[in-house]
């Protein structure tokens, strides 16, 4: 089976799947985190954001890779770039807008839905199922996927929950909300109106607004939905 889960920035997206992952075995695939690990190597060497030339050269000599560790009886996944691990980095909040700005380039895309096809179809193959989160699931990467789910929430209380994440990461300093309202505002509206790959809703994917739900009740209802698809 294949799971797609899109949706803004805060909606519970990645919350949700690593809850799946460890208590459900389904493997997950952060897609996001492909381009936030090009937007870090971007910015350690010192390339523009809109310098696609560079920025393509640079893919070209980039391996990413998702290594599954098992911690005090969880599996975690970490992200690995060029071989070194950057799971902590990438989530800094100096990367996410550029990671959104290059995930504009067409090419980028093609690049990292090719690579997200890939690990998926392994997964697969083996006869697991999998996972997949980010903006263009649903609609690009696997169009078909057996359950496709869009996450929303309003804006205010993404921020909140975007702010308590960093503060566990131990990485909030200098920021207060109306900041991070302002960086989801305008993320938003990059990562909705690229010509590829734009975040939007499409047919036949269920719509779960998660603002005034926690997150095993959603948990719930996604699982509830599996067990529709299995049955059928
Ligand atoms: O999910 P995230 O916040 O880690 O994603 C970071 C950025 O990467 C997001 O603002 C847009 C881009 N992205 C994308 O364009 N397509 C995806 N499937 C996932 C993320």
């Amino acid at each position: 089976m294949i799971i797609g889960i899109d949706g803004p920035a805060g909606t519970g997206k990645t919350t949700i799947a690593k809850l799946f992952e460890e208590k459900y075995n389904i493997k997950y695939i952060n897609t996001g985190a492909m381009y936030r690990a090009l937007a870090y190597k971007c910015l350690q060497n010192g390339i523009e954001k809109d310098n696609e030339e560079k920025i393509l050269e640079v893919l070209k000599d980039t391996k990413i890779e998702y290594v599954k560790k098992s911690v005090d009886g969880k599996i975690l996944t970490s992200i690995i770039l060029d071989g070194k691990d950057i799971t902590e980095e990438i989530h800094r909040v100096d990367i996410a807008p550029i990671a959104s700005d290059i995930s504009k380039i067409v090419k980028v895309r093609e690049y990292m839905v090719d690579l997200q096809r890939k690990i998926a179809n392994e997964y697969v193959k083996s006869g697991e199922d999998v996972l997949l989160e980010g903006r263009d699931i649903c609609t690009v990467v696997f169009p078909d996927a057996d359950l496709k789910i869009y996450l929303d929430a309003d804006t205010k209380i993404r921020a909140e929950r975007r702010l308590e994440e960093l503060k566990q990461r131990g990485i909030s300093q200098g920021l207060n909300l109306e900041q991070i309202i302002e960086s989801i505002e305008k993320r938003d509206e990059t990562d909705k109106n690229k010509t590829v790959g734009a975040l939007k809703r499409t047919e036949n994917q269920k719509y779960i607004d998660t603002t005034n739900r926690n997150i095993d009740d959603v948990i719930t209802e996604i699982l509830e939905e599996v067990e529709r698809i299995r049955k059928c």
